[in-house]
């Protein structure tokens, strides 16, 4: 998710080095033509992981309510901010598995529809930005959790004298649960702003300004309609 973040945020840096990266992932500068069918393939794959992730997760998670109310109780009683975690995790993977799939299964079925224009016309024209919002949360404390959690439990961090340093690893896990946080609200702005901007021409594909220069040298009266971003 942390990759899939960094990818995503290319936008911060303009539409053309969003356009980049989002033709990297067709895999254009190996084949040198698109081959949308890779999405498809990577988001096949992380979305086996997910269902198996879940599947797997979902036997730790309480199964009736008498287990529910062992558990409130459980929380109550020892008010550990591990446990309150935990519950954190259990709420947020239930998010994840409503929102995450819906996205999955649009990148999976329409993997030529990336790009900046067609992500951001989604986005805004599209109504995702709600979901994206949510989802957004639900991730990123999902995985900074998961990952404290991981290296809690393997001692990862363990020090010489085999203790495990907690309130670093907690400082280490909510600064970046913040910054991919920070991240993906500037990310998912601009995303919402570029397609505020382009909303009366939802639809158009993105030309990036090298092909829109050499084009426009060629052709003098045809003029792109970038916006200035
Ligand atoms: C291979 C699978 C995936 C692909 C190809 C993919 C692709 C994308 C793309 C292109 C965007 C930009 C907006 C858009 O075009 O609609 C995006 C946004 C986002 N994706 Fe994914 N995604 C994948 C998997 C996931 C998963 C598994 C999650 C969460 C569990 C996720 C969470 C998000 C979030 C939260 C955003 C909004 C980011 C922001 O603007 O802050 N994605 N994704």
């Amino acid at each position: 998710m942390w990759v899939h973040m960094f990818m995503v945020s290319s936008i911060l840096l303009g539409p053309d080095a969003m356009y980049f990266v989002t033709r990297l992932f067709e895999g254009e500068p190996i084949f040198g033509r698109r081959v949308p069918l890779i999405v498809s393939l990577i988001a096949a794959a992380v979305l086996l992981l997910f269902v198996v992730h879940a599947v797997t997760a979902l036997r730790k998670a309480p199964a009736s309510f008498a287990e529910y109310r062992a558990m409130h109780g459980h929380v109550r009683v020892f008010s550990h901010p591990d446990t309150l975690l935990w519950l954190l995790q259990v709420v947020t993977g239930f998010v994840l598995m409503l929102l995450a799939v819906a996205h999955l299964y649009q990148m999976l079925l329409n993997p030529a529809d990336i790009g900046p224009y067609a992500s951001a016309d989604r986005v805004w024209s599209g109504r995702w930005w709600p979901l994206y919002l949510i989802l957004l949360f639900a991730v990123e404390l999902h995985g900074g959790i998961g990952v404290y959690r991981l290296a809690v439990k393997w001692g990862w961090f363990t020090d010489r004298h085999g203790r495990i340093p907690r309130k670093r690893l907690v400082r280490a896990k909510w600064a970046l649960t913040t910054f991919f946080l920070v991240l993906g609200l500037l990310t998912l702005g601009a995303y919402m702003k570029l397609g505020y901007e382009h909303r009366h021409d939802a639809g158009e594909r993105y030309v990036p300004s090298a092909a829109a220069a050499s084009h426009e040298a060629r052709h003098p009266t045809w003029k792109s309609s970038t916006p200035t971003y």
